[in-house]
């Protein structure tokens, strides 16, 4: 099939971004491997709905789309599967001011001195533990855990906006994790994905030789004030507090749960304006296992996570377009008539030796066609697709965006619910 040019003139020229607040801060709270950029997300919430219209992201990973609509005063609806994606996500959609943060960081303070961190530390965090200790200075580490597990312990115990500013702070945490900037906590890693313990080890162990013959370490480990380091990153994504009230106020919501079941309740069907999303690109990125520091700081083993995840993210084509079939079947019934969903997938490989490049836009029309013969509530209508034309250098995640896993091209594929 050939890749159609969008016909739709509402597509063919997009708007420059509208300055609305210093809310764009808050998108820098952490990188997430194959989100997609906040202009991208901008660009087609600006065309395509009003403000105070309802956008949909079911795949929101770190929240890019809804900070977006948020920002944009449009109300924001999110879900994820992945609990690191849910705090990232829930931390844009209930923003704290930097006061708040320092308020948040107190209540924890007070619990790991005042408990003593014996008390904190219950050794819940199980066996990922170890591997994670090798990122860190030991007393790093140890600031680290107690604070991990003082957030497990008061997640437990609070409720409502208690629990949201917990989440948010948890996310600065996440942003922390690891990474090159000075207030990164690891050693220099990347920023975007959890690297691989064994390759880390190999590196420490590389450069203690390094360092026995005279020459620079190129993993150097330094201690990091735990404390310090998120105050001081809270200065820096924190918006103003009048951004922070507007984007509460319109109250946008993330579920933590798998697209197929969502919504359990009918309350949103025929309502929501817009559905931008970008779901997994088969089974190309492993969230879970690449993200695995970040849910360990969580209280979650990878492989648990994983196991969660499999449903959707399938090495076969043919299940995957099953179980994007019931996504897309319970986001006609969520779209108004007239509403969009704009999908953005790549083009992939089934496997890294498969040839050739599966082109997953093209697929995705193909059974919305068998869909409309299928179900008698199933109205989309696919306008076009184009081809997502973000240079490589701008893309947030180009690690996976490589020719191995054959996601080179990313396509933009727009329906409209008639
Ligand atoms: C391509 S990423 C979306 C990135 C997002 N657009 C952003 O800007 O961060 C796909 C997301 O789908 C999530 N996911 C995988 N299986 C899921 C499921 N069954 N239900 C909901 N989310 C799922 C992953 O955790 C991941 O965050």
């Amino acid at each position: 099939m050939q890749e159609i040019q969008l016909a739709a003139e509402h597509m063919e020229e997009l708007p420059e971004s509208v300055d609305n607040g210093d809310y764009i801060l808050l998108q820098g709270i952490a990188s997430r491997i194959c989100s997609f950029p906040p202009w991208l997300a901008r660009q087609h919430i600006l065309t395509l709905t009003d403000p105070g219209e309802l956008v949909l992201d079911q795949f929101s990973g770190k929240g890019t789309a809804l900070l977006e609509a948020l920002g944009q005063n449009r109300v924001a609806l999110g879900v994820d599967v992945a609990p690191d994606a849910f705090i990232l996500s829930s931390a844009k959609t209930y923003p704290l001011t930097y006061p708040e943060v320092l308020e948040t960081l107190a209540r924890i303070y007070r619990l790991v001195d005042h408990g003593s961190s014996d008390h904190v530390l219950t050794g819940r965090l199980g066996s990922v533990t170890r591997q994670a200790s090798i990122f860190y200075h030991p007393r790093t580490f140890r600031e680290l855990r107690c604070f991990i597990e003082a957030c497990l312990y008061l997640r437990k115990r609070t409720s409502g906006d208690r629990l949201r500013e917990l989440r948010f702070v948890q996310a600065i945490l996440l942003g922390l994790l690891h990474g090159h900037r000075n207030e990164a906590l690891s050693l220099p890693c990347s920023h975007a994905y959890s690297m691989s313990p064994a390759y880390v080890r190999k590196k420490r162990l590389e450069d203690e030789s390094r360092v026995r013959r005279g020459l620079k370490a190129k993993y150097p480990i330094a201690y990091r004030n735990l404390w310090e380091c998120l105050e001081s990153r809270a200065l820096q994504i924190c918006p103003s507090s009048s951004t922070v009230a507007r984007i509460r106020s319109l109250c946008g919501r993330v579920w933590y749960g798998s697209a197929l079941t969502f919504p359990k309740e009918p309350e949103f069907e025929g309502r929501v304006t817009l559905c931008l999303t970008s779901p997994p690109y088969l089974d190309r990125q492993r969230y879970a296992k690449d993200n695995w520091i970040r849910l360990w700081a969580l209280g979650y083993d990878h492989r648990t996570v994983n196991r969660r995840m499999h449903g959707f993210i399938s090495g076969s084509l043919s299940k995957y377009l099953d179980h994007l079939e019931l996504v897309l079947l319970k986001t006609s019934r969520l779209l108004r008539v007239g509403g969009h969903l704009v999908l953005i997938v790549g083009d992939v490989k089934t496997d890294l030796k498969a040839k050739p490049i599966v082109n997953l836009g093209t697929e995705i029309v193909r059974r919305t066609r068998q869909m409309s013969r299928k179900y008698d509530d199933f109205h989309m209508v696919h306008l076009g697709t184009r081809r997502d034309d973000v240079p490589a250098g701008r893309r947030s995640s180009n690690s996976f965006w490589s020719s191995q896993a054959g996601t080179k091209i990313d396509r933009i594929v727009c329906f409209r619910r008639e």
